[in-house]
């Protein structure tokens, strides 16, 4: 594979924020917007602006406070939505229109009713129309998963002919798999008349759990370009995760490619979007979740201790989580336990160790989660007379 820069294009703002009780006010898209610029994306998708007066004022103010990132605004193929887009981006240093429509035999037949035929032609007008008001078109074929290939190819030849920069794959539906996705890309590079001149795209849902895995699977195979969205939001089982992404690149150096996201600011900008969105992050979700760096089984803590590297492949501090987290429960074992009354300022030896563990033993079995207060109230209860550290 060839070496490479990939893209990051983060659409939290316009496929994240689609998602039902998403919903964010312009002062807060312009927030997140300005944290997105800090992490270090390339792209930002502010919007749709035809949707509504609230999503094109947010990807107006959003353009006057980005400086660095591209600012994208999405619109389908339709004249009217690429003016209003066009409009909505006046302020843009780096504009960019998104545009297309779905290619799919299933969006040919049902949702346009329409023909192959037509359905291409439209893509060159649709790409055409938004050249005249920007430099920088993105195409996206709608349900390109789902495309038979040669078809797909013939569409975006189209694309390109008209002045597409950048073609969006999408996987709409999640239905792929990492290897037919990654085929996919790779057979749009070997087919496509003036690939080589833009940039392929790949934007995955999780409807199967791997959209992720289709993202990484496309870069392998030529993309240069990942949509993805912080804790991975979006449209029913959401996008792919942004952070998962980036972590990716960064653990797997054969992947042989690189991008410009500043890891030690995932956790905070994680956090920021959960608050904002009121939309929680399963714990156990990689990178971001509060389960992410906490072990609980005595075996994985005993070697945690020893050695971080034993059950960690991911320093906390490079994704800006300040330490892994030792949680004490009934499946602890006397490592964990020392090594928690340590850090509270118990001394303890290993006689005395053995007898507050069978007291904390006790308490375990009865509480999902032995806290500090409790390791206070066991030591205070048990016969050993260490002393708090001053
Ligand atoms: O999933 C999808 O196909 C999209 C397009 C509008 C880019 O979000
Ligand atoms: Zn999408």
């Amino acid at each position: 594979m060839d070496t490479g820069h990939v893209l990051i294009f983060d659409t939290t703002l316009r496929d994240g924020e689609q998602v039902p009780g998403c919903k964010l006010n312009t002062p807060q898209k312009i927030e997140i917007a300005e944290h997105l610029e800090m992490l270090g994306v390339d792209v930002i998708e502010a919007g749709f602006p035809i949707s509504s007066p609230g999503d094109f004022n947010s990807v107006v103010e959003i353009s006057k406070n980005v400086f660095e990132p591209i600012v994208c605004a999405l619109s389908r193929g339709v004249k009217k939505d690429i003016e209003v887009a066009a409009d909505a981006l006046r302020y843009a240093r780096r504009p960019r229109i998104h545009t297309g429509l779905g290619t799919s035999d299933s969006h040919i037949k049902y949702k346009f009713q329409s023909t192959r035929e037509r359905i291409l032609e439209w893509a060159g007008e649709a790409v055409a129309h938004a050249k005249k008001y920007v430099e920088d078109v993105e195409f996206y074929a709608e349900d390109a998963g789902r495309t038979e290939n040669e078809y797909l190819a013939r569409v975006c030849e189209a694309a390109i002919k008209a002045g597409a920069t950048v073609l969006n794959i999408p996987d709409t539906t999640g239905y792929c798999l990492p290897d037919e996705y990654g085929a996919k890309i790779k057979y749009l590079v070997d087919n496509v008349r003036g690939i080589e001149n833009v940039i392929i795209s790949a934007h995955c849902h999780n409807d199967l759990g791997v959209a992720t895995a289709n993202a990484i699977s496309a870069v392998m195979n030529g993309a240069r370009q990942v949509e993805c969205t912080i804790n991975g939001i979006g449209e029913r089982a959401g996008n792919t995760s942004l952070e998962e992404v980036a972590m990716i690149m960064k653990q797997h150096p054969r992947l042989n490619v690189t991008n410009r996201i500043n890891s030690k600011l995932l956790n905070p900008i994680s956090r920021l979007v959960a608050e904002r969105m009121g939309m929680l992050v399963q714990p156990n979700k990689a990178i971001v979740g509060s389960n992410a760096f906490a072990h609980s089984s005595g075996i994985h803590q005993d070697g945690v201790i020893k050695h971080r590297e034993t059950y960690e492949i991911i320093d906390p501090v490079d994704v800006g989580v300040d330490e892994s987290m030792i949680v004490l429960t009934a499946r602890s074992g006397r490592a964990a336990l020392a090594f928690r009354l340590h850090k509270i300022g118990y001394p303890i030896n290993k006689v005395e160790l053995d007898m507050v563990y069978e007291l904390f033993l006790e308490h375990a079995d009865l509480k999902k989660e032995i806290i500090d207060e409790d390791l206070h109230s066991i030591m205070s209860d048990s016969k050993v007379t260490s002393k708090v550290e001053a």
